[in-house]
């Protein structure tokens, strides 16, 4: 057996710039295979392969950096649920494949009540150990793991013991997907995101709002779906005036979705389905009934004053205008009327860049930032996969207040938001230093679940995109694409970073800033064209694309492009290059809901009536069986909002059993999405408009498979042709004509599109 030929011997442990580092050969039957290093910088541990074999095995020669072989293979030593961080090294497959897995048992880290950000950060660097163990390998010698934990107890956290595990033989298959995920994309590039409105995704207690358990209950359907992640709209304790997005404890399960427990076995239920759980953070701003917003409005000295933006009244003239009526600037609220809200106890404003509810943190205080980087630890050891953000673009207002400039183009039909332009209230140069931070203590932690990413790549563009995060942060940031893209971040700087790979760029900002502009842009070949186009020009290098086409605040793809397009629309959003991410329902073809003003809940819509900014519409309750309310929830039950009238022949499990419902082209493509390297890992190519057909081709990695597609899509209203390569159908977005031979002409239907294996 390989494992059993293993040899690990400690060549040295220590310190080396303030790290521990220690420095490892492995034989294999004798012979000499590698040599190894790796160290705890900025909580991760990093292992690379000496260059060459000839080392001074004397112990206490700590090699610099410079001798390490580039690609080293890192992992986050991050406390998860489980407490264990790890380090793996692979081997070139002409070393003969193996992989050796060093595992790291991580002292859980207490979160609560950090003085600032900063201490935050120490103590994710100084994350210590308490055992060094090697598994999924024979061990003879791991001696040295008492050494590097006495080491590190030395550094005064102390209370570490070390063993080695059993000895356990490594298999093949372990072995190859150990392999790949060392130089492979991560699980949040190669795979499909899929929202969920939890409100109105399954409801199991009968009060016609969706739950936790209810999604608990659906996981089955969503791992058949063949998506890899859900989100899952706020369900933290809210007094719901946004409907959760108005949160009045960062760490807690709002009893209308049911418990901490009731989350604990949906975040376990998910990861026993390979399926990894994003949650939806929303830092910008709390509910007003906050304890942190309650204790800051109670006295204008109170010592959580600072935590959000008040602001004295205008000085006049004595014009008479009374002080509340004196707004601090002109910035607006995006749900109506101004930010400003007049507090009559303290005689002072605050901000709210939603509704008066919803009052803005400070993130320029620094114990704002670390109780939400303390709260993000929560959950981060509780295993969850990452954040998504909500408007990470607004965290920053200017530190003057200054006022923002009109709209030359607003007129009274627009909304209240609309009326200035936000130069000083959103997307300031400053929140790429929250956006750091957060990336940064994400980063810190290590998988949730074994790493298994089917791309192999060895060319250095792909190299560059094997992230260390294993936590994704996802921003939501409605911005034009020069600036969306700003939010990737800069090259990281850390030392860490760059003595693992200096040639690598690794980018410091959220892993996907959210891309909505398939829903911004008119749905036209050209314009789509140029959009991928651009976006693929403007990503920074270490980039990784991605694509939203719905979401609970837009309208539901089917009804702003329509039933045919929306198929086009699936195919387009799963066919493109970077991580898609899917609205719960589109995958049945759901459309708005008409609201009638009497049923209308959105407070956006309230606020604003008739400016189409209500979005009721698109949150309307998921439609599973031919039953009453669709099986959302008990037949008797009302559901918080209507049921879509087409519910008989929309429903999941009618779609499931139709071989040409838009549900089964869902799982086709997701699955072929799977199923192919080119598709989830390939290069884009050939982006361009041909008349009405959107067209491009995906182009095999130098090292996966060989096959090329081509993607066609008529969006356009009439019949339109195309010109092909020859190839083979795959797919059509109407399910027929698979396995249909083309070359030249190709003729497709309004709204139709083909996937194309090319010869
Ligand atoms: C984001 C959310 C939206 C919410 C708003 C305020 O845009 O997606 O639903 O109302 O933030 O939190
Ligand atoms: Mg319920």
């Amino acid at each position: 057996m390989l494992g059993e030929e293993f040899v690990v011997r400690k060549l040295a442990v220590g310190t080396h710039l303030g790290f521990i580092f220690f420095e490892f050969r492995v034989e294999l039957a004798g012979t000499l295979l590698g040599v190894f290093a790796g160290d705890d910088a900025n909580g991760l541990v990093f292992i690379g392969r000496k260059r060459g074999v000839e080392v001074d095995e004397g112990g206490g020669h700590f090699a610099p950096v410079a001798e390490f072989e580039g690609a080293f293979a890192d992992a986050g030593a991050g406390d998860d649920t489980d407490g264990i961080g790890g380090a793996a090294v692979n081997l070139d497959e002409d070393d003969g494949a193996f992989a050796v897995w060093v595992e790291f048992a991580v002292r859980k880290r207490a979160h609560a009540g950090r003085a600032d950000a900063e201490a935050v950060h120490r103590e994710h660097r100084h994350a210590h150990t308490e055992n060094l163990a090697g598994t999924e390998m024979a061990v003879r010698d791991l001696s040295f793991a008492q050494e590097f934990v006495e080491l590190i107890s030395g550094r005064g956290d102390g209370g570490c013991g070390a063993h080695a595990f059993d000895a356990t033989p490594v298999s093949g298959p372990m072995l190859s997907e150990a392999r790949r995920a060392m130089t492979a994309l991560q699980w949040w590039q190669t795979g499909v995101i899929y929202q969920i409105y939890p409100r109105s995704f399954q409801d199991t207690d009968g009060d016609g709002i969706g739950d936790l358990r209810g999604i608990t209950a659906r996981l089955d359907y969503l791992a058949g779906l063949g998506v890899d992640a859900i989100w899952i709209s706020p369900f933290y304790p809210s007094p719901m005036k946004d409907f959760g997005y108005d949160v009045a404890d960062y760490t807690d399960v709002d009893p209308l979705f049911g418990t901490m427990e009731d989350f604990d076995a949906l975040l376990a239920a998910a990861h026993a389905r390979g399926l990894r759980v994003i949650l939806d953070f929303v830092p910008n701003h709390s509910s007003d009934e906050h304890p942190w917003f309650v204790e800051s409005r109670s006295s204008a000295v109170n010592v959580k004053r600072d935590w959000y933006l008040w602001r004295h009244a205008l000085l006049s003239e004595s014009d008479g205008t009374p002080e509340r009526e004196r707004l601090p600037n002109n910035w607006m609220s995006h749900f109506g009327g101004p930010a400003w809200e007049w507090d009559e106890r303290t005689q002072e404003f605050y901000l709210h860049s939603f509704l008066k509810e919803q009052p803005d943190l400070n993130w320029r205080n620094p114990e704002v930032r670390a109780a939400m980087y303390g709260a993000m630890c929560f959950w981060l050891e509780k295993g969850v996969d990452g954040f998504r953000m909500d408007v990470l673009w607004l965290l920053i207002k200017d530190k003057e207040f200054r006022n923002n400039p009109p709209n030359p183009e607003y007129h009274g039909a627009m909304r209240d938001f609309a009326s200035t332009l936000p130069v000083y209230n959103a997307n300031r140069p400053e929140t790429h230093d929250i956006v750091a931070e957060m990336r940064e203590l994400m980063d810190s932690y290590g998988p949730t679940l074994p790493e298994h990413v089917e791309v192999k790549a060895s060319e250095p563009t792909m190299q560059k995109l094997a992230a260390r995060s294993h936590r994704v942060l996802i921003g939501e940031i409605y911005l034009p694409l020069a600036e969306l893209v700003t939010y990737y971040g800069l090259v990281q700087k850390r030392e860490a970073a760059e003595k693992t790979a200096p040639e690598t760029p690794e980018l410091n900002g959220a892993n996907l800033p959210f891309n909505f502009h398939l829903i911004l842009t008119e749905w036209k070949a050209s314009a789509i064209a140029e959009i991928v186009r651009r976006y693929e020009q403007l990503l920074p290098p270490g980039g990784w694309p991605n694509y939203v086409l719905g979401n609970h605040d837009q309208r539901r793809l089917a009804s702003r492009i329509g039933a045919k397009q929306a198929r086009a629309a699936a195919m387009l959003l799963l066919t493109l290059r970077g991580t898609p991410t899917m609205y719960y329902g589109d995958e049945l073809g759901m459309q708005d809901l008409p609201i009638a003003p009497e049923q209308v809940k959105d407070p956006a819509e309230k606020n604003e009536p008739g400016k189409g900014r209500g979005r009721d519409p698109e949150r309307a309750p998921m439609l599973w069986v031919n039953a009453p309310n669709a099986g959302f929830t008990a037949p008797d039950a009302t559901p918080w909002l209507p049921i879509e009238a087409d519910w008989p022949v929309k429903n999941a499990a009618v779609q499931r059993s139709d071989p040409k419902s838009m549900l089964t082209l869902y799982r086709k493509l997701l699955a072929l999405r799977r199923q192919h390297d080119t598709l989830h890992a390939g290069a884009i190519a050939d982006v361009m408009a041909e008349g009405d057909v959107l067209r491009y081709r995906r182009v095999a990695l130098p090292e996966g498979e060989s096959t090329d597609f081509q993607v066609l899509l008529n969006l356009g209203t009439e019949v339109a042709t195309a010109q092909c390569a020859p190839g083979t159908v795959v797919l059509t977005t109407l399910l027929d004509g698979a396995g249909a031979r083309v070359e030249g002409e190709v003729t497709l239907e309004s709204g139709e599109g083909l996937l194309i294996a090319l010869d």
